[in-house]
């Protein structure tokens, strides 16, 4: 049911269910991070692998030592700078975190949301929450309440109904390996703002990647209908003649009576506005049973980079 019912929402928690909550990035699907029993009822209804660990939702950076350990100074920075908000910093675990968490990993990802009624409920229970997006394994993320229970209906007592999420992409994570400051997943903080406060940092770029943050595997945030990645849309729309077409445009539309459908993120050419209404995009472009999503490639810059990397996970078979 969606509901704005904070104290129902409270003892769904407290009796180791599952309710799914709105951030500024994505819908989450949340649970009692200190109750392994909530933990495995992630996993099962979202039907994520097991080696992929999920993010710790705290209430307040204060409570961070309670979560992590050794924090490096470029931690410290970066969440002084960002938190609340869509950054998820990847350290030490503290030992009592469940290893169902971290997928067995010594390190643990945590970060503080910022949306007002998830703080509200993080401030009225007395454990953090872990919740990965609230969408099966694979598929597009949620950035509505409606998203959520088209996804999973009436499998979660409540979805709590925070509106549209503002940013509409996931947290940037970033690791601090081996001394090393290297950003894991591309997300809604861009890499020029991270550079901004700790210097340079690289994205880690590897197939290990996939065991570091198996998040970066690569199919993922898909719809279920055929999708490419194009530089040249008007060429790879001649390509698919005889084609149930649908375009997904950065700043301009294309007259072309063979489209079906098109959605166009800004039309000020406004990265923000494109990632904040990059998935319901996605998710209405995929309810109209086309054959085929063009997406025209976004600049390689800011939050450009961020989408074009979820655009290109989307076009993986
Ligand atoms: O914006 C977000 O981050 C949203 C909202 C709900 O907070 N959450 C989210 O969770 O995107 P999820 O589970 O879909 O993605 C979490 C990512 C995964 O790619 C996972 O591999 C990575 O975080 N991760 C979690 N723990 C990690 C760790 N110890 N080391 C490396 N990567 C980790
Ligand atoms: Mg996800």
């Amino acid at each position: 049911m969606i509901s704005t019912d904070l104290n129902k929402a409270k003892s769904i928690l407290q009796s180791d269910n599952l309710i799914a909550i709105p951030t500024e990035t994505v819908y989450g699907l949340a649970g009692n991070a200190f109750s392994d029993e909530a933990i495995n009822k992630i996993f099962e209804l979202k039907k994520r692998p097991r080696f992929n660990p999920l993010i710790v939702h705290l209430k307040s950076s204060d409570d961070l030592h309670t979560i992590a350990q050794k924090i490096p100074e470029e931690a410290i920075k970066l969440a002084e700078a960002f938190w609340p908000g869509p950054l998820t910093l990847v350290l030490k675990k503290q030992s009592h975190i469940s290893s169902l968490i971290t997928a067995g990993k010594d390190t643990v990802a945590v970060r503080v949301p910022n949306h007002p009624l998830t703080l509200q409920l993080l401030n009225l229970i007395d454990f953090p929450l872990v919740a990965p997006s609230a969408n099966p394994f694979g598929s597009i993320s949620p950035t509505s309440a409606a998203h959520v229970f088209n996804y999973f209906k009436n499998e979660l007592e409540i979805i709590l109904d925070g509106g549209a999420c503002e940013r509409g992409i996931e947290s940037t994570i970033v690791g601090f390996e081996d001394g090393v400051s290297q950003i894991y997943r591309l997300g809604s903080v861009s890499i020029e703002e991270i550079k901004q406060v700790i210097g340079n940092i690289e994205v880690f770029h590897s197939e290990s990647n996939e065991i570091m943050s198996p998040g970066m595997l690569s199919r993922h945030y898909a719809p279920k209908t055929k999708t490419v990645l194009v530089d040249d849309v008007e060429k790879s729309i001649n390509q698919f003649l005889n084609k149930r077409i649908g375009l997904l445009m950065f700043e301009n539309k294309i007259t072309n009576t063979k489209i079906i459908a098109q959605e166009v993120l800004s039309e000020l050419g406004d990265l923000n506005e494109s990632a904040h209404k990059l998935y319901a995009s996605l998710h209405r472009l995929d309810h109209l049973n086309l054959d085929i999503i063009i997406a025209e490639k976004f600049p390689d810059f800011g939050l450009g980079r961020s989408i074009n990397d979820r655009l290109l996970r989307a076009t993986k078979p």
